[in-house]
C-alpha cells in the first residue's frame, strides 16, 4: 500500500533534481578541509546565519552534542526546556559527552522566559555548580512546532550576556520559524552564541545539519566532532543535497505550513480529537485523544488500515506533519481517512 507519511518531515527522500545536484557535487578530503561543495554550504550557511563560521555534521543531534561540549566544561550545569530534543531524544548525551548537569525547566509550550531563567541560575558566588549554558529550541518540536518570541529570545540574551552564561539555540527547524513570523534566520541568530540547522527536516535534504558560530567556536567544534567520529571526507556529495534545499526548498516552508493548518482545522474536533489551534503554528500538528474512543495505539493502526501514517506523541497524543512529499490533495485524503476512522 501507498502510505501518505504524516509521520515526520524527515521521512522526505530527495528528489530527482536534488540526486542530479548530489550527482554533479565536485568533492575533495573534508578532513584537509578540501571538499569545495561542503565549503560552500557552511559559507553559505554561515552568511545566513549571520555568523562567522560554519560547520556540516552529521545530524542535529550531533551538532546539539558538539555545540555543548564546546561551550561547557565538565561539571557545568545547563539549562534547557523539558520537553526540549536534546533532554527527551539524545541518548543522554550532555552528562555522558560532555560531563555537565542538566537542569530542565518546564516552558508554556516549550517556550521558557528570561524570569524562569533568572530565577534558575546558579552564578559563581556558590560553592556547589555553576550556570554556563541554556539551550533553547526553536521551532520547539514537542510543543508541536511552536515559535520561540525574537523578544524572549533577546530578553534571555541579555540576561545570559550580564552573567556571562552562553546560548545555544537548537534551530532544528528555524527556518520554519523564520517563514512563519518573516523574521530572518540572522535575527533569530543574533541571540545566540551558537546555532544549528537541520537540512534533513522540512528542507528534505538525506543527511546532515550545519553549526554556525564564530570563529574560535567552530575551530573547537571541529574537534568535537572528531572526537565524536564526525569527521567525514568526500561529503560533497552530501552537502550538495544541501546547497540545493537552500536554493530551492526554503520558501517552500510556508506550504507545508498552509498544509498543516488546514489539516488541523478539518480533524479538530473530529471523534474527540482536540488540537489547539493557536499552537498550530508551523508543519506540526499535535492531537489529544484523550477524549476520543480509540487509544492512541488504536488510533494509529486504524489509521494505517486506512492508508494515513502518524506517531505516537506521549500517552494520549499523536502527531502529524506537513512536509515537501505530501500534496494537499494527498493532505485532503488524509483527512478523510481521519473522518473514517474518527467517525
Ligand atoms: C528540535 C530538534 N533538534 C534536534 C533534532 C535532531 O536531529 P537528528 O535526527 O538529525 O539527530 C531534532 C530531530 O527531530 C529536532 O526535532
Amino acid at each position: 500500500m501507498e502510505y501518505i507519511d504524516l509521520r515526520s518531515d524527515t521521512v522526505t527522500k530527495p528528489s530527482r533534481a536534488m540526486r542530479r545536484a548530489i550527482s554533479k557535487a565536485e568533492v575533495g578530503d573534508d578532513g584537509f578541509g578540501e571538499d569545495p561543495t561542503v565549503n560552500r554550504l557552511q559559507e553559505m550557511m554561515a552568511k545566513i546565519l549571520g555568523k562567522e563560521d560554519a560547520l556540516f555534521t552529521a545530524s542535529g543531534t550531533m551538532s546539539n552534542q558538539i555545540a555543548i561540549k564546546v561551550l561547557t566544561r565538565p561539571g557545568d550545569e545547563v539549562i534547557l526546556e523539558v520537553e526540549s530534543h536534546t533532554y527527551n531524544y539524545e541518548s543522554g548525551a550532555p552528562p555522558v559527552i560532555s560531563g555537565v548537569q542538566l537542569r530542565p525547566l518546564r516552558g508554556e509550550r516549550g517556550i521558557l522566559t528570561q524570569e524562569q531563567i533568572a530565577q534558575t541560575i546558579r552564578g559563581p558566588d556558590t560553592p556547589y555548580l555553576e550556570t554556563k549554558l541554556v539551550c533553547l529550541e526553536n521551532t520547539h518540536n514537542r510543543a508541536g512546532g511552536t515559535i520561540f518570541p525574537l523578544e524572549e529570545m533577546e530578553r534571555i540574551w541579555e540576561l545570559c550576556q550580564s552573567k556571562g552564561i552562553k546560548v545555544y539555540l537548537d534551530g532544528a527547524r528555524l527556518f520554519n520559524a523564520s517563514v512563519a513570523t518573516g523574521v530572518s534566520p540572522a535575527d533569530y541568530a543574533r541571540y545566540s552564541d551558537a546555532v544549528s540547522i537541520c537540512l534533513s527536516k522540512g528542507l528534505g535534504a538525506p543527511v546532515g545539519s550545519v553549526l554556525a558560530g564564530d570563529k574560535e567556536f567552530i575551530l573547537q567544534a571541529k574537534r568535537a566532532r572528531k572526537l565524536l567520529g564526525g569527521g567525514m571526507r568526500q561529503v560533497g556529495i552530501l552537502a550538495a543535497a544541501g546547497i540545493y534545499a537552500l536554493e530551492n526548498n526554503l520558501e517552500r516552508l510556508a506550504e507545508d505550513h498552509q498544509k498543516a493548518r488546514f489539516f488541523a482545522e478539518q480533524v479538530n474536533g473530529l471523534g474527540g480529537i482536540e488540537i489547539d489551534l493557536e499552537f498550530v503554528q508551523t508543519n506540526l500538528v499535535v492531537m489529544n485523544l484523550a477524549n476520543s474512543r480509540l487509544t492512541v495505539g488504536q488510533a494509529i493502526e486504524e489509521l494505517k488500515k486506512e492508508g494515513v501514517l502518524v506517531v505516537r506523541f506521549g500517552s494520549q497524543r499523536i502527531r502529524a506533519v506537513a512536509h515537501l512529499d505530501v500534496s494537499m490533495k494527498e493532505m485532503r485524503k488524509a483527512v478523510e481517512a481521519f473522518r473514517r476512522v474518527f467517525r
